[in-house]
């Protein structure tokens, strides 16, 4: 029987293309230098149980039927992780110790963190052999177990990730590419005082966005005579399209995904199947706005990287601003204190700030010249009480 395996799974932050993934459309984050270490000793009881320092709650959950186990928010993570590692890992119990320096609960990922460390480590103490790519495909079904219908940026960036550069996700086809971050730009990150958990109500806005861009595609794909036969039906089935941002702007502003799907004239479960949550199919839900947002923001990510390759460091400041403004007016998930936190940065000499994550709390990244950070951070502490500190790209997921 192997010794204890230990994993270092670090946090992320993202940088460009917010509430893209789950429209198959690309994103640009950064591992950062804050992880969770996952300590996983196997033994034969039948039953992993895992203690956390950063999650409250020992969890015991049974090797073959880990819901019943669950009894906290997080075990609901680790659960999916072991339904998930069934098929791939026969091992059968495990110690797991989960310590590490990523705040949890603030939109640095510590939840896919957790997922990714968990299920790296545990296969290994099972002596499996998972390359990072099948950790990250697994971690992302394992996390649309707490009812997030995730779209998987955070798991391959944790997964992948290489120090001193961000990642650029493509989902359709699949892809990813090592984008250097140029010399004298440096990352602060700010809370906003207000946390952004995956449960409850912040769940419940996160799929209807998920579900508002999946109608906008059915939409527009009907409006340029054709149906999108994939499933789910995503924006980027139609992004490519030269006259896509004018026909978004017909779209309606809400609508009921019931009605959108009769328009389309296909089955609306194709647009409100979720893997583990319900959908209400008669809740009007934003459609316009959120197209808009996701198609302007797929251009920022392209726009972002040609900034970062060409060390043009207020270009890609700006395109933060932007990204911003449109996350907060059109995808409509950023709340008054990350808008004053993004304005304080901005105010201390920061290139550009943005809410970075899923919104609706949590942190604010601002891109910052090199030997500013500290004026940067004052000013997020002075807005809304910190924590503010700097990252920096660090290497995705390893196994010590
Ligand atoms: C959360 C999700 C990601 C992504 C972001 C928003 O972090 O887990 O898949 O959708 O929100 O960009």
């Amino acid at each position: 029987m192997p010794a204890t395996v230990v994993g270092r799974a670090p946090g992320r932050v993202n940088l460009a293309g917010e509430h893209t993934d789950y429209s198959g459309l690309p994103v640009l984050p950064i591992a950062i230098d804050r992880s969770l270490l996952v300590a996983a000793a196997p033994n034969e009881s039948g039953l992993v149980e895992v203690h956390s320092e950063a999650f409250e709650g020992t969890a015991r959950l049974s090797r073959t039927t880990p819901d019943e186990g669950v009894a906290a928010q997080w075990h609901g993570y680790l659960a999916g992780a072991l339904a998930e590692l069934t098929a791939v890992a026969p091992g059968s119990g495990a110690r797991v110790l989960v310590t590490g320096d990523l705040p949890a609960g603030g939109g640095l990922s510590s939840s896919s963190a957790l997922t990714v460390g968990v299920i790296a480590a545990l296969a290994a103490a099972w002596s499996v052999d998972l390359p990072p790519e099948e950790v990250a495909r697994l971690a992302t079904t394992a996390e649309r177990h707490v009812g997030v219908e995730t779209g998987g940026m955070d798991q391959q960036v944790i997964a992948l990730a290489r120090a001193g550069h961000a990642l650029r996700i493509d989902f359709l086809p699949p892809a990813v590419r090592n984008v250097p971050i140029p010399a004298g730009l440096s990352f602060v990150v700010a809370f906003s005082g207000q946390e952004a958990p995956k449960g409850g109500a912040a769940r419940d806005a996160y799929n209807e966005r998920v579900v508002g861009t999946r109608a906008a595609a059915v939409l527009l794909a009907h409006q340029m005579g054709f149906e999108i036969e994939a499933d789910p039906p995503l924006l980027a089935h139609v992004a490519d399209v030269d006259v896509v941002d004018v026909l978004a702007e017909e779209l309606p502003e809400k609508a009921a995904a019931r009605d959108a799907a009769r328009t389309a004239g296909i089955d609306v479960a194709r647009l409100t199947a979720l893997t583990n949550a319900e959908f209400d199919p008669a809740l009007k839900i934003s459609i316009r706005r959120v197209a808009r947002h996701v198609l302007s923001e797929a251009a920022r990510v392209d726009a972002a990287e040609a900034a970062l390759a060409a060390g043009n460091l207020k270009a890609f400041g700006a395109i933060l601003n932007e990204s911003h403004a449109s996350l907060r007016d059109d995808l409509r998930c950023s709340t008054q204190a990350l808008d004053k936190v993004c304005a304080a940065m901005r105010k201390a000499g920061a290139l550009g700030a943005r809410l970075t994550g899923a919104g609706f709390g949590g942190y604010a990244v601002a891109a910052v010249p090199a030997g500013n950070e500290d004026a940067v951070i004052a000013a997020a502490i002075g807005a809304t009480g910190g924590p503010a500190f700097t990252v920096v790209p660090s290497d995705g997921l390893r196994l010590l």
